[in-house]
């Protein structure tokens, strides 16, 4: 991650991932060792940067509860986006996860469809165990999270084979598949922590914009990654035409030769197709457009918390470690590498 990520705010990260990785552990422990949990043990077990869960505990840290108060709903959040990733690798032929093969290339197709179907359910009994009093608010907010990332995926599909999508409904698709699950993290850790709702409505929409920047540098990463770090098939965006920022952009942008030379590419996965994508990307400057993009994503995610700053600053008042990362996440997060 760049090095405009405070010191601060990669030691909370990193004390967050402790204790989540400790409570993850231990929850898995409730499953048996058979076929079914094995893929479930092996994604989970991968790692991956565990930024949902180290939110929801931030989130609550920062509204005055103690990080183990989050735990059900952190396990809640990071068991459901597995779960997501499961099926989304299945939808996108996707071979690589977290630097190894995805579940159905280890496994195979039906093996991912029903461990994921296994881990969605694991994901809501690890929230049965949040406090009865908060219980009936975080499921409200779990399954309408739930719902959405499926409207969001449904749409990712279907933009596949239409070339008219536009920025606005790419704004949109991205909202549902990727930013609600980051703001439903940040919203679930407040409530777990006792903040009131101005606090976590703004906790809520800056996730919001921060899932937004997550999500346009995944586009990015997807293109102009580097295989060595990413984790992921870099060009799989590409040779599946996602309707991504970059390739919505360098529809619109593209004229003459340009637009030629891009039109002949999609609907095909041609030998050599990536590297001649790429080059049109950078040729209309696409490239330079996302990362404003996402630019515009961080400033609207801190305008969130100033403005509730100002309304009550009274407001996240908790520890200085969960202030510090609510504060270095949008940079870590449009500096990330995988
Ligand atoms: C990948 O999420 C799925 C997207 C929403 C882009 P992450 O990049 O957070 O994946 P891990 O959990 O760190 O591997
Ligand atoms: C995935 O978006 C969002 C969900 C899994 C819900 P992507 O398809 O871009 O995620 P990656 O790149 O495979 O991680
Ligand atoms: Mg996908
Ligand atoms: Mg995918
Ligand atoms: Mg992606």
């Amino acid at each position: 991650m760049g090095d405009s990520v405070t010191f601060d705010a990669r030691t909370a990260m990193a004390t967050y991932r402790t204790a989540f990785e400790n409570g993850c552990s231990q929850f898995l422990t409730r499953y048996p060792e058979t076929e079914l949990y094995a893929p479930v043990r092996y994604l989970m077990g991968l790692g991956g940067k565990r930024l949902r869960p180290v939110l929801v505990m931030a989130a609550c840290e920062a509204s005055g509860g103690r990080p183990q108060d989050a735990l059900p709903a952190a396990l809640a959040v990071e068991l459901f986006h597995n779960f997501t990733l499961m099926h989304d690798d299945i939808m996108d032929d996707a071979p690589l996860r977290r630097g190894k093969p995805t579940v159905h290339e280890k496994w195979d197709n039906n093996t991912a469809i029903l461990s994921g179907d296994a881990l969605h359910v694991m994901a809501c009994e690890a929230l049965l165990d949040a406090p009865d009093k908060a219980l009936p608010d975080l499921l409200r907010t779990y399954h309408r999270t739930a719902l959405e990332v499926c409207e969001g995926q449904e749409q990712d599909m279907a933009f596949e084979s239409r070339n008219d999508v536009s920025i606005d409904e790419y704004m949109e698709m991205i909202r549902l598949k990727t930013s609600v699950l980051l703001a439903a993290a940040l919203d679930m850790g407040g409530k777990s922590g006792g903040a009131d709702a101005d606090a976590r409505e703004a906790l809520y929409e800056f996730g919001l914009h921060v899932g937004l920047a997550f999500q346009l540098q995944d586009d990015y990463l997807d293109a102009f990654g580097n295989p060595e770090n990413f984790g992921k098939q870099v060009g799989g965006d590409i040779l599946a035409d996602k309707k991504t920022f970059l390739l919505i952009r360098a529809l619109e942008k593209a004229h003459g030769e340009t637009a030629v030379a891009l039109d002949r590419e999609l609907g095909r996965r041609s030998e050599g197709k990536v590297d001649r994508v790429l080059h049109l990307y950078r040729q209309l400057g696409v490239d330079a457009e996302l990362r404003d993009a996402m630019a515009g994503q961080v400033a609207l995610a801190e305008g969130s918390l100033a403005r509730l700053k100002a309304k009550n600053p009274n407001a996240l008042a908790g520890s200085q470690a969960a202030l510090a990362l609510l504060h270095g996440v949008a940079a870590m997060v449009t500096a990330r590498l995988s």
